[in-house]
């Protein structure tokens, strides 16, 4: 199997329109179902049937959705699937997404014209989780932007959130311990419970609908989906007591959620642009959350009341963190500056700040003794710096990438680094050495 994918990219790449002999032409499960599953079901299947049309199953793809067929048959400058991934029809399929590359979209074209064979004799469609591809592409794309990142409490699993789910690594071996799936878009945060037992996580599409999963990690099932953002999850958070998960979105709203029921307790409703940022403090009296609309807003998460709003940034907020004391805050964001606020009980106090990067700020967190704080940035660097005095104590430069998602292991040895690019560093924080490997989180792993 593994020799008729390498012979047929090959081929692809050397005669791009030559087509395929009866032997080489691409194959059901073994190209198309890929690339079909990696960039097209998470929004046609039986479970979100867009446009009235599956692509999870051959008789799916087949009778097409609600303009009619998606294919015609031998014709790929006639099937809309074509004319779709290649933009010669509105709108370009994935939507708002990457285009598919160039290889994947003559895979499919070449297999259109040459009948759309479907699987046959022993291709069964339901094998081809063992069959999937070892991708054809070995650059980035096959790779999912990290976007988030939780360690479970006891710090032996890292939760690693990426496009459609997470996947849980052993953080001493970085062995794939579990993954879910079925997350809508990209896993933009992720968080464990403060018992260890569950990790919810947040994705959705821009501009339609968030999409909130409750994984139990020990069952390894879903225990709760929660739908009722109209955008993106941008952020989310479990009350210390573990009964409020909170979630923020690109939708501006924040909303409290009964963990057991899944029910709905509150809407917090008055920043007036992107909430991107949610911490409770360890006490569950206060949530702060952090907004492109340039301020940070202390909640009483019991009634819902906004207690008051710390204004000062010039521009939008990407990340705030709590002080493990729970009366401090701090937050970055466009301007570059981190600022530091002492929490009172009806205002705030800005006690530090600092210009801290060249660009904006992406991450913020304080190191579980609160010693410490952490910046990513645009400017591809990580820094460290002391949380009384935000004297830097440590630069990790040329990164490779943005890093989206910051980690501090519960006991503080280790910095968890998840890079736009899908690349994840584990750094020791004494010496900031790289202690895992760096590697590619696949969006399914073969
Ligand atoms: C993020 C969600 C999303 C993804 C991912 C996605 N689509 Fe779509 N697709 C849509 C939506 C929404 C529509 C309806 C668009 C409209 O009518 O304006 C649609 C419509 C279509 C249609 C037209 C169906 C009909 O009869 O109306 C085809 C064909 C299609 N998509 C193919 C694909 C393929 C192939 C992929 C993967 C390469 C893909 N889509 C990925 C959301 C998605």
């Amino acid at each position: 199997m593994g020799s008729h994918l390498v012979v047929a990219s090959v081929l692809l790449l050397m005669l791009p329109s030559a087509g395929f002999t009866e032997q080489s032409r691409p194959s059901y499960v073994l190209d198309i179902v890929p690339i079909l599953s990696e960039n097209c079901v998470g929004c046609h299947s039986i479970k979100n049937k867009m446009s009235g049309l599956r692509l999870d199953t051959y008789k799916g793809l087949m009778e097409g959705g609600k303009r009619g067929p998606s294919i015609v048959i031998g014709t790929k400058l006639e099937s809309p699937i074509y004319l779709m991934v290649t933009g010669k029809m509105e709108p370009q399929m994935p939507f708002s997404s990457e285009p598919l590359g160039q290889v994947e979209i003559d895979l499919l074209g070449h297999w259109i014209d040459a009948g759309a064979p479907g699987p046959d004799g022993g291709e069964l469609a339901a094998n081809t989780e063992q069959k999937r591809l070892p991708k054809i592409e070995p650059t980035t794309k096959l790779k999912s932007q990290i976007f988030s990142l939780s360690y479970h409490p006891e710090g032996h699993l890292l939760a690693i959130g990426r496009h459609g789910g997470i996947n849980l690594i052993d953080t001493t071996t970085g062995h794939l311990i579990a993954q879910f799936d079925g997350l809508t878009d990209i896993a933009r945060a992720v968080a464990f419970s403060p018992d260890g037992k569950l990790v919810a996580i947040g994705g959705g599409y821009a501009q339609q609908s968030g999409d909130v999963r409750i994984w139990d990690i020990t069952k390894r099932r879903e225990i709760l989906q929660i739908e009722g953002h109209a955008d993106t999850i941008q952020a989310l958070a479990f009350s210390p007591d573990q009964k409020i998960l909170a979630t923020a979105s690109y939708d501006k709203d924040i909303r409290l959620w009964n963990t057991t029921s899944g029910e709905e307790l509150q809407t917090l409703r008055d920043h007036i642009d992107a909430v991107y940022s949610l911490a409770f403090t360890s006490d569950g009296n206060r949530l702060i959350s952090g907004s492109a609309d340039r301020s940070i807003k202390i909640w009483d998460p019991n009634n819902g009341e906004r207690l008051y709003t710390l204004s000062e940034p010039i521009d939008g907020i990407n990340s705030i963190a709590v002080h493990p004391s729970g009366k401090r805050v701090s937050a970055g964001g466009h301007d570059r500056t981190i600022r530091v606020w002492e929490l009172g009980e009806k205002n705030g106090k800005m006690s530090k700040t600092l210009i801290a990067h060249q660009s904006a700020i992406l991450h913020v967190v304080y190191s579980p003794d609160g010693k410490k704080i952490a910046t990513t940035a645009a400017d591809r660097t990580i820094k460290i710096f002391d949380a009384e005095t935000l004297d830097e104590l440590a630069t990790l430069d040329n990164q490779s990438d943005w890093v989206m998602a910051l980690a501090f292991s519960p006991d503080g040895g280790h910095l968890a680094a998840g890079r736009f690019d899908g690349s994840l560093s584990i750094y020791d924080s004494k010496n900031y050495l790289d202690t895992f490997q760096t590697v590619g989180i696949a969006r399914k792993s073969p």
